[in-house]
């Protein structure tokens, strides 16, 4: 992508900002190779999320619950952070305050640099007992045992570290993301359809709060309407080239 002009107005929002948050859902991890979840080719179109992400599902068929997650842990074990990644990683030493709250479970901001993290729908990481809440690290628990969900000693078992539909968000790491989300300068929305409650409604309260709001998105959302700026490009296109532009606004001697 080439690069990225900011209107007057958002070069202003941009100079003066000093708490920005990042929004981040399964299209910033699409050229890492990871699926989305909607939209041509997203795991939804081909898997019922009914049957494999909600505590029903696992319920009543454990076995195959855990197999697709495993399966997911593996691809995203062996996924690499892409340009989208390390440019919000980036973006951490050029704001006073920089949070970013993600959607993802695959812990590519973390491995990119990103060190103020939310992960509002968990984490592929960790797995957790769901009798007596014990964790552990889920490759050593797939790695243990890969077709079925490993007992824990208090003869429960162990379930993936995921919020699935149907569950509360994390509650602390939720109630630190709408209070963010509420008072930012500057909010990023990265590769979400944001059609997800309630981690979608964080963009509402933004635009709420005042924020400045730019989405970088491929495909239009219902927030579209809102933004100060649209890219609608990849994100490991559109994040390196505004990356860039907010730093040239940041720091214009450099
Ligand atoms: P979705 O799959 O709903 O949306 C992905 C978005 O990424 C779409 O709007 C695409 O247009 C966009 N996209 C695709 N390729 C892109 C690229 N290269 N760069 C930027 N954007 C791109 O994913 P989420 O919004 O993250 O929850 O979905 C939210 C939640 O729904 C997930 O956390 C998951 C899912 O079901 C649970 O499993 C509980």
């Amino acid at each position: 992508m080439t690069a990225v002009e900011l209107s007057e107005f958002v070069r202003e929002r941009v100079r003066s900002a000093e708490r920005v948050v990042v929004f981040s859902g399964a299209g910033v991890s699409r050229e890492s190779g990871l699926d989305t979840f909607r939209g041509a080719g997203g795991l939804w179109e081909r898997m019922r999320p009914e049957e494999l992400a909600t505590p029903q599902a696992f319920r009543a068929d454990p076995e195959k619950v855990w197999q697709w997650y495993a399966w997911r842990y593996r691809r995203v074990a062996e996924a690499l952070p892409n340009p989208a990644h390390h440019a919000i990683a980036r973006l951490e030493a050029v704001f006073p305050s920089f949070i970013v709250m993600t959607q993802n479970v695959d812990s590519l901001h973390r491995r990119a640099g990103s060190r103020n993290l939310l992960e509002l729908h968990g984490s592929l990481a960790r797995v957790f007992c769901e009798r007596c809440g014990r964790t552990r690290d889920m490759g050593e628990a797939v790695a243990e045992s890969p077709s079925k969900p490993p007992a824990c000693d208090c003869c429960g078992k162990f379930r993936p570290g995921v919020v699935w539909f149907g569950e509360a968000l994390p509650e602390e790491t939720f109630d630190q993301a709408c209070e963010a989300a509420a008072s930012c300068d500057l909010f990023l929305s990265v590769g979400t359809s944001a059609t997800v409650y309630p981690a979608a409604g964080l963009i509402e309260l933004a635009h709420r709060g005042g924020a400045c709001l730019i989405e970088i998105n491929p495909e239009p959302t219902p927030f579209s309407r809102l933004m100060d700026l649209r890219l609608a490009a990849p994100a490991g296109e559109a994040l390196p080239a505004l990356a860039d532009a907010l730093e040239r606004c940041r720091w214009p001697t450099t």
